[in-house]
């Protein structure tokens, strides 16, 4: 049994790797924004899998995202095994048509998550 943290998990891909994961008996730690979203996810997930199922319903492009998941991690004294950094969301389209305002957000959401949840890794491991 492994301790799994996946972001971007109340829709599409996210959502398919969580119940992957806890169909294969592994505890999961769920990402997204929307906290009622996640509490409909635990229930289902925990009484359908008999795991346990933790969340943190916060918003991963703001500035103390990573900060804020590390100490919330760490009070529960989880050990992280896998890390699906799969939140997100795409800009359909010629690069000189889509909205350049949803770019930057883009790129600021992944680049800001992506090297300090390998230090939750690394802490963990
Ligand atoms: N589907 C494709 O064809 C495709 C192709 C290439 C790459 N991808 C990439 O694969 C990933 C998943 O795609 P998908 O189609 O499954 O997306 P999706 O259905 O839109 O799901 C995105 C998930 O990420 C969460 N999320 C989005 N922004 C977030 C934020 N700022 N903070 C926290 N959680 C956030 C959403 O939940 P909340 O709204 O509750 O936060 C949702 O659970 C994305 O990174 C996407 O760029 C997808």
């Amino acid at each position: 049994m492994e301790n799994v943290l996946i972001t971007g998990t109340t829709s599409g891909i996210g959502k398919t790797f969580a119940e992957k994961f806890v169909s294969m008996g592994n505890n999961i730690i769920l990402v997204s924004r929307d906290r009622q979203k996640l509490e409909q996810q635990q229930l289902y997930l925990q009484k359908k899998y008999h795991v346990a199922v933790n969340f943190i319903a916060y918003d991963l492009s703001k500035e103390d995202a990573v900060d804020l998941i590390m100490e919330q991690i760490c009070n529960w004294n989880i050990p992280i095994n896998f890390l699906v950094n799969n939140a997100g969301f795409n800009e359909c389209g010629l690069f000189t048509k889509t909205d350049i305002s949803k770019e930057i957000k883009k790129l600021s959401q992944r680049f800001s998550i992506r090297k300090p949840l390998g230090i939750i890794l690394i802490l963990h491991n």
